[in-house]
């Protein structure tokens, strides 16, 4: 049986007092966005004649996303990171800040404090030895192709079994995590392991809800970043490496062509010995292109939970 309520004005005032319009506390934004969700929600049930079994199980599913702290894993498997990147995209180009390499989402698995060097780190803690080596290394830019030097470049990636350190407890304290500032050609290179791609865990919430959409939870092998300098975008960005199965199937959504990067494998023991190295490697080359702005707000990552990361700390990397 399907009953249709949700426009009579005994539900419309239910929706006011259930979003507190007729109270002074609270948050006016707060007040408006809540009752506009339910209203959302509230109407989703009258069109969908909701069950209260489907109704009690979204519910019990929310609960085991939580108990998991999965939602940071479920939003960009939604597209919602995908989303924000779109709507600052547009912000950016309204502005007249187009241009640079192109932004794409943070994803869950930053964790603050990193190790920093000038020019080169060593990314791993040499215990993978699944993994092939990774040079990586690149030149950050301004838009006018010249180099900046002193950028701050955050690196952060999985090891050879989709792990990153902190969340997998199994790895040592920032292995495969680090800060590189640029040397005076605006240059970075970094000795790791190329890492492996992961999927969201079989069973959890949020492999439930993407199952539930016929969708898998895989994502290629990708690279983070973070690249700031004074006087330029902060750019809060990633590469996936090509010719993974889910280089263009990523269940995140963060693919993009400009960000689609081919290692190179290098074989010749010259080249291995001239970079310190015993054996063949990929070398996979991401260079950057910074957007300038003055806009102090726009030189530094917006504010959002990080493992690691303070209130304070966050305020303090603003000013
Ligand atoms: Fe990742």
């Amino acid at each position: 049986m399907s009953v249709k309520i949700f426009d009579t004005p005994e539900v419309q005032d239910f929706l006011k007092t259930v979003a507190g319009f007729d109270q002074d506390g609270g948050s006016e934004r707060g007040k408006q966005i809540m009752h506009r969700l339910l209203s959302d929600l509230y109407r989703l049930v009258d069109d969908y004649d909701v069950t209260p079994e489907e109704f009690w199980s979204s519910v019990s599913v929310l609960n085991a996303l939580g108990e998991g702290t999965q939602f940071g894993l479920l939003a960009p498997g939604l597209g919602f990171d995908h989303y924000l990147d779109m709507r600052m995209d547009a912000e950016d180009k309204q502005r007249g800040l187009s241009g640079g390499t192109p932004r794409t989402i943070e994803g869950p698995l930053y964790v603050a404090g990193a190790p920093e060097a000038e020019g080169f780190a060593r990314m791993d803690d040499g215990t993978d030895s699944d993994a092939e080596v990774m040079w990586l290394t690149g030149q950050v830019r301004d838009v006018d192709g010249q180099p900046v030097a002193g950028a701050k470049v955050e690196i952060w990636h999985a090891d050879s079994k989709g792990g990153y350190s902190f969340f997998d407890p199994s790895q040592s304290e920032y292995n495969l995590r680090r800060t590189i500032i640029t040397d005076s050609e605006g240059r970075y290179t970094a000795r790791s392991i190329i890492p492996s791609g992961y999927g969201v865990p079989e069973g959890c919430a949020t492999d439930q809800v993407l199952k539930l959409l016929g969708r898998h939870g895989q994502r290629p092998a990708h690279i983070h970043y973070f690249i700031s300098a004074p006087g330029h975008k902060h750019l809060t960005t990633q590469i996936n490496l090509a010719d993974d199965p889910y280089t263009f199937d990523d269940f995140a959504f963060a693919t993009r062509e400009e960000l689609v990067i081919e290692g190179k494998r290098i074989e010749d023991p010259a080249e291995a010995d001239k970079r310190g190295l015993e054996g063949p490697f990929t070398e996979v080359v991401f260079d950057v292109e910074l957007a300038r702005t003055d806009a102090p707000e726009l030189q530094h990552r917006h504010k959002r939970p990080r493992a690691l990361e303070s209130e304070e700390a966050a305020s303090q990397a603003k000013v």
